[in-house]
């Protein structure tokens, strides 16, 4: 079993409608591809967080096909590896709004510009975001 999280900026605000329309895919697809996750949108940031979790093969051809989407740009792959267990199997996407979630858990995550960034402070990045994920997982 293998875990890839990336995150992004969107092109543009989405509308409830957007996301709505974009879960709707994505369970579908998701779910005939044994793929599971949580997708995480920031309204103040225009950020996406996406965890997603299967295959490793379904899960890098997966990414491929979300890293070319117009919806988004900036799509930088924060960490990918094995892992023993699914951190979300009963969510073919769940979703939650970057806001609303405690505000504890997201102190210090704030959008970024990937390329102006030190090694050092992605690191720190990715284990913030890995801790907002983590709580999430135990949560649904
Ligand atoms: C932030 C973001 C996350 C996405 N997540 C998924 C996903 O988990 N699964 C999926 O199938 N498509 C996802 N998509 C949509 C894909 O880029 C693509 O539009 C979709 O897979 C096409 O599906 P279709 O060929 O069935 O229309 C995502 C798009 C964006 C912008």
């Amino acid at each position: 079993m293998f875990e890839l999280v990336y995150c992004s900026a969107a092109t543009r605000g989405m509308t409830a409608l957007d996301l709505q329309n974009l879960l709707e895919v994505s369970r579908r697809n998701n779910a005939l591809l044994d793929v599971t996750g949580i997708l995480i949108y920031s309204e103040r940031t225009r950020e996406f967080i996406q965890l997603l979790e299967g295959e490793k093969d379904c899960v890098e051809q997966l990414m491929l096909t979300i890293a070319a989407d117009e919806r988004h740009t900036s799509v930088d792959v924060m960490y990918r590896g094995g892992i023993t267990d699914r951190s979300f199997k009963d969510w073919s996407m769940a979703f939650r709004q970057f806001e609303e979630l405690d505000p504890e858990l997201i102190e210090g995550y704030t959008t970024f510009n990937a390329d102006s960034l030190s090694a050092s402070t992605c690191g720190g990045k990715e284990t913030r975001a890995r801790t907002i994920l983590s709580a999430l997982s135990k949560e649904l």
